[in-house]
């Protein structure tokens, strides 16, 4: 081991890692700095307290602790989290390591933790995006193989029309016609819309209010949407129409959700600092919410609504979720949603002053 300069160096205070000492009835005996920051306490106020006093709610963390002081032997446990009552602080791999001073039992526990969190999130969205690549190119490979017959179809379906001479059949070359042109509308929507993205310099209220506007003309004017939008924002570059038809299917879906129950839509802009979208750090992010209070996502389609044609819709297409994302992830950005019955929160995180 390398011999230390200063002879005041305190290892513990120096670690990134966050360690928490205690004794044998797990009182604190030592907090470092980074565990001071990762329970947002200072050591003074955690003076003759315990684990449990301090970290009411973490069960599993107190658990490994008693064990490891139990049985005099360490633990490792993954993404515990760690909790101050109900509220979840963040989510740790933790390591505890019995101590002896002198004696057959161990009088000390050492608690390291490491946070887990960013990383986790990190994964889970790189996890989306690729999930939202290979949809997006299954789609267009869908879309492609549908559309071509379908022109063929109709034309033979026009030529049979004019040959009949019972103009009383034309009522089923008039179906095949119908169908074919409606086959033809929904695989349009999902190419998307075509030809090169078409970015400016826009504030994405223009773009919420926008949308607002066409689901009440759309409604009959029967909707009332919220606003809780952060006047301040900066501007951001992308394409408005690809925008306004990501942000249509949420708020679509939103006012679905609650339809008939007298629910509300809340659209809710925010500034965002530090977030990661795929591999890219971003500085500043908008994060726009599409929030509702219906009876949320249903959790078997959790992990495919944003595969298409995943419906829990009688009527439904499956295609609303997997293009808005397509079109987000156009403007380098990403949708990602979390729900529980009475909240649904749909958020698009875009990003601020880089240009794709
Ligand atoms: N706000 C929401 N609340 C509850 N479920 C939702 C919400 N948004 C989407 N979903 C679920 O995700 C499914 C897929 O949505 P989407 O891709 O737009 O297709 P569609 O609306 O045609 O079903 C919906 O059918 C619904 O089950
Ligand atoms: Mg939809």
């Amino acid at each position: 081991m390398m011999p230390c300069d200063f002879p005041d160096f305190d290892l513990l205070e120096a670690l990134a890692t966050a360690v928490i000492m205690v004794d044998d009835r797990l009182r604190l005996v030592r907090v470092n700095a980074a565990a001071q920051s990762l329970i947002a306490t200072s050591e003074t106020r955690l003076r003759d307290l315990s684990l449990p006093d301090v970290l009411p709610g973490a069960d599993e963390l107190i658990a490994a602790a008693r064990r490891a002081l139990l049985e005099g032997r360490s633990f490792t446990e993954r993404d515990l989290d760690l909790r101050l009552g109900r509220v979840n602080l963040t989510t740790v791999d933790c390591t505890v390591t019995p101590l002896w001073r002198n004696g057959s039992e161990p009088s000390l526990a050492l608690i390291e933790m490491t946070n887990v969190e960013r990383h986790q999130r990190i994964q889970l969205e790189g996890n989306m995006l690729m999930r939202n690549q290979v949809s997006s190119v299954l789609l267009q490979g869908l879309a492609h193989e549908i559309k071509n017959p379908l022109g063929g179809i109709r034309g033979a379906a026009q030529l049979l029309e004019r040959e009949l001479e019972d103009q009383k059949l034309a009522e089923y070359t008039q179906i095949i016609i119908g169908e074919a042109d409606r086959l033809r509308t929904l695989v349009d929507r999902m190419l998307g819309p075509r030809g090169e993205s078409n970015k400016q310099v826009l504030n994405i209220h223009d773009v919420l209010e926008h949308v607002r506007q066409v689901v009440s003309v759309e409604r009959g004017g029967a909707v009332e949407i919220l606003r809780d939008y952060d006047p301040s924002l900066p501007e951001i570059i992308a394409d408005r129409d690809q925008l306004v038809q990501a942000f249509l299917n949420l708020v679509r879906n939103a006012l679905q959700a609650i339809e008939g129950l007298g629910g509300t839509v809340t659209l809710r802009t925010r500034i965002q600092r530090k977030f990661t979208i795929g591999n890219t750090l971003h500085r500043l992010v908008i994060r726009t919410q599409v929030i509702d209070d219906g009876p949320g996502v249903d959790p078997t389609l959790a992990t495919s609504i944003f595969f298409p044609l995943v419906s829990g819709r009688a009527d439904g297409s499956g295609l609303g979720l997997p293009i808005a994302q397509s079109l987000v992830h156009r403007q380098g950005g990403l949708i990602g949603f979390e729900s529980e019955p009475g909240h649904t929160e749909f958020s698009v995180w875009l990003p601020v002053g880089e240009q794709q």
